[in-house]
């Protein structure tokens, strides 16, 4: 059985956590797209770890991670992840693989993402965690990328020292300052990037990680042939799609179900089911429109009781109601046969809880996503109210345990976004998590 599992809003859904509890089904994990821009936080036995590239199931004896060429791999951050999780016992070598077709994202990318940050106009700025995630599939596509392959090669760090002094012109023409690249292991001066230190990095960083490095697609087809059950990881979410998302204040990868199949060498018809992430309210890191963001007491109460700050960067992230009209187009977009819903202990202090159901949009009522940005920036919601149930539900351990208004909230959202549920989180920790029909 080989799962797929997605974000379905703007990513922060808590996908960590849900990926940590399937893989216990799974022999398995792939990450299929994104990179360090990511933020996986599990919790288990008392412990919190977050996980930016190696997929969660490192965690798990026995399991085997690979990072697919969908990714864009820092190899500085995976050295440090490796590193930080060898401090806790777990040893990722010979159970951790990066596909040889994996692009780099290099010090100089997240130059140039700083860089090209800082030079967008107010309103143009894309709020970008600054990880270097654009540029590193920019040049995937402009076909100049270096991939975990090339690392292999002789050749390298002459193409690392070219890479450099390309940049360092584009780095001109932004008219970067030292202060726009404060980026750690980044030797700067002038605006302009050390190609000589740079170059050293990558040395050590070969040597670290050419034991990591191979062809993934035959190691998954053959898991695939000998029965062995696949769990694809999306990172980021729905609406952060470099395609179906609210271009463009979305990232570069298509974290969507497709994406999968594109990341990591599987075919479509290797795909058994897909999982979808959906907390039960909304948030979002960054710019871009929200049309249920909220900016009084009540969006205040989600942020913190959700603890809503980015795992990466330590943004705050902006909060509001649930909009059905994500939902139901990320289940339409992905195909979604289960809801992990997650999040519902948050809701637990609203005496009223409204969903969105629709936007109204110059005039017209449409319960279809929007594609462009400033379409979607003009919708205002169309909201149905239902009861809070005022009472705590972390401490359930049974579905049939849910306080009826509670039960009947959950029954909505699902029956408003068409698909079954199949878990629902009800806290942080590995335990506070009821599996209903996964
Ligand atoms: P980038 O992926 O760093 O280029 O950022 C592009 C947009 O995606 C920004 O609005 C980020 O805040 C958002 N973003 C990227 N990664 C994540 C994530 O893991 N969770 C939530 N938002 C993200």
């Amino acid at each position: 059985m080989n799962t797929v599992l997605v974000g379905a809003q703007w990513g922060d859904e808590g996908k960590g956590k849900i990926i940590d509890v399937l893989t216990d089904k799974s022999d398995y994990i792939v990450r299929y797209q994104g990179g360090s821009n990511a933020g996986h936080t599990v919790i288990a036995e008392g412990k919190k770890r977050v996980l930016r590239l190696v997929p969660s199931g490192i965690l798990h004896d026995g399991k085997t991670c690979v990072i697919g060429n969908g990714v864009v791999m820092n190899p500085l951050d995976l050295i440090e992840e490796i590193e930080t999780l060898r401090s806790t016992g777990i040893e990722a070598k010979g159970r951790l693989w990066i596909s040889t077709r994996t692009q780099m994202v290099m010090l100089y990318h997240r130059a140039l993402d700083k860089a090209e940050e800082a030079a967008r106009p107010e309103g143009k700025k894309i709020g970008t965690t600054g990880r270097g995630i654009g540029p590193a599939y920019a040049a995937k596509v402009n076909r100049s990328g270096l991939r975990c392959g090339d690392m292999l090669a002789e050749n390298f760090l002459d193409k690392v020292r070219e890479q450099v002094e390309e940049t360092n012109i584009r780095l001109k023409e932004l008219g970067a300052k030292d202060s726009d690249l404060a980026i750690p292991g980044l030797v700067v001066e002038n605006g302009q990037i050390d190609a000589a230190a740079t170059v050293a990095t990558y040395a050590a960083a070969k040597e670290r990680l050419s034991p990591y490095i191979r062809d993934t697609v035959p190691l998954l087809h053959s898991a695939k042939a000998s029965g062995k059950s696949i769990l694809l990881e999306g990172a980021q979410g729905t609406m952060l799609d470099i395609d179906f998302g609210t271009y463009p204040f979305v990232t570069s990868s298509n974290p969507t179900a497709g994406g999968a199949c594109i990341g990591s060498g599987l075919s479509p018809r290797d795909i058994d089911c897909v999982v979808g992430v959906v907390k039960a309210y909304t948030t979002r890191v960054g710019e871009g429109p929200f049309p249920t963001e909220l900016f009084d007491a009540d969006g205040r109460t989600l942020a913190e009781r959700g603890h809503e700050f980015g795992a990466v960067t330590g943004r705050p992230r902006r909060c509001g109601w649930f909009d059905a009209v994500v939902a139901r187009y990320a289940q339409q977009i992905n195909g979604i046969d289960y809801w992990a819903l997650t999040k519902l202990d948050v809701m637990d202090v609203f005496p009223k809880i409204k969903i969105c159901v629709a936007y109204e949009i110059d005039g017209q009522t449409t319960r279809d996503m929007p594609c462009s940005a400033d379409a979607l920036a003009r919708a205002k919601p169309v909201y149905e109210e239902m009861d809070g149930w005022m009472c705590e539900t972390s401490n359930i351990t049974r579905i049939e345990d849910l306080p009826p208004k509670a039960k009947a909230y959950v029954e909505r959202l699902v029956e408003l976004s068409g698909a079954k549920l199949g878990i629902l989180s009800i806290g942080p920790a590995r335990e506070s998590t009821l599996r209903i029909a996964l």
